[in-house]
C-alpha cells in the first residue's frame, strides 16, 4: 500500500528546475532507496516529502505530495507533519546535551512532561535504534561523547522518539566508518517492520543490501523505479544500466 504518492512533482530553485514531473509511490513498511549521481535531485526530492525545502526562499514547488492520500502542500501544519515524517541527516547532529535530553527534546516540544512516560520513550527509542545496551548506563552523559556511529544511531533514536510513520534519511552512513555503517544498515530490517524508510545513498551496494525498492534519479528525473533486484540485475533503461555498471557516476 502506498503511504506517499507524488504526482507530477516539480521543484525550482529560482529558474533552475531541480525536479521534473516526479511520480513515485512509496509503499508502507518498505525501505526505498534513492540513487543517482551527485546533483541529480535526490536530497531535494527527499526534502519535498516533509516540506524542508520551504525553508529555502527561492524554492517553488508544483504538483502534489500525498501522504496517506492528503496533499501535504495544502493546509498541513508543518510541525505536525515533521513529527509524522522524521528526518536523519548526513552528518550526525546530536544536540550538545545529554543522551537522555536529546531524545526527550521532541516529545517535550509536543507537550509530554510526565517523567515516567519520558523514561519509557527514551528506552524504547534507544532500543529501536539498537543503542540501548551501549548507553543505558550513561544516559545523563553528553551525547557528544559518543562515537560517530553511536551519534548517528542516537539521531535515529531521536527521530523515533516522536513516533513518526516515515523516516527520511539523507546519506546517513556517508560520514561513518564501515563497522558503524553496518550497524546502521542492520537496523533497517527492524525499522521497516514499524516504519517506512526512504533513504538517499550514493553507495549502490548499500541500496542492494537494504532496499526493497530503488529509484534511479538523473538530472532531476526519475529514470527508473522498481524492485531493487530489477534495478540492479534487469534494468529496463540504458541509462540505469550505465550508471549501475559504473559507466558514469
Ligand atoms: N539550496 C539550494 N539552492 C539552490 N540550488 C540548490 C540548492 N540545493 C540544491 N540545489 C541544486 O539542485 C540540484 C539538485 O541538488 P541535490 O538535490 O542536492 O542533489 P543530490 O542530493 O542528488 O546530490 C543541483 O543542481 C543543486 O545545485
Ligand atoms: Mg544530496
Amino acid at each position: 500500500m502506498a503511504i506517499i504518492e507524488t504526482k507530477d512533482l516539480d521543484l525550482y530553485y529560482g529558474t533552475n528546475q531541480a525536479l521534473k514531473k516526479i511520480n513515485l509511490d512509496i509503499n508502507k513498511n518498505e525501505v526505498t532507496a534513492l540513487i543517482g549521481p551527485s546533483g541529480c535531485g535526490k536530497s531535494t526530492f527527499l526534502r519535498t516529502l516533509n516540506r524542508m525545502n520551504d525553508l529555502i526562499e527561492i524554492v517553488k514547488v508544483e504538483g502534489k505530495v500525498l501522504f496517506e492520500g492528503k496533499n501535504i502542500y495544502d493546509d498541513y501544519d508543518e510541525i505536525a507533519l515533521r513529527k509524522r515524517i522524521g528526518m536523519v541527516f548526513q552528518k550526525p547532529n546530536p544536540f550538545p546535551m545529554s543522551i537522555y535530553d536529546n531524545i526527550t527534546y521532541g516529545p517535550k516540544i509536543h507537550g509530554i512532561k510526565d517523567k515516567k512516560v519520558l523514561d519509557e520513550i527514551v528506552e524504547k527509542s534507544l532500543k529501536g535504534a539498537a543503542l540501548w545496551d551501549e548507553t543505558k548506563d550513561r544516559l545523563k552523559k553528553s551525547a557528544l561523547g559518543l562515537s560517530g556511529g553511536q551519534q548517528q544511531r542516537l539521531c535515529i533514536a531521536r527521530t523515533l522518539a516522536t513516533s513518526p510513520e516515515i523516516i527520511l534519511m539523507d546519506e546517513p552512513t556517508s560520514a561513518l566508518d564501515p563497522i558503524s555503517t553496518s550497524k546502521v544498515e542492520e537496523l533497517m530490517d527492524e525499522l521497516k517492520k514499524k516504519y517506512t524508510v526512504i533513504i538517499v545513498t550514493h553507495n549502490m551496494q548499500q541500496a542492494g543490501r537494504i532496499a526493497d525498492k530503488t529509484a534511479f534519479f538523473l538530472n532531476g528525473e526519475v529514470i527508473e523505479f522498481d524492485a531493487t533486484e530489477n534495478i540492479f540485475y534487469k534494468p529496463r533503461d540504458k541509462r540505469t544500466e550505465d550508471y549501475i555498471t559504473g559507466r558514469f557516476g
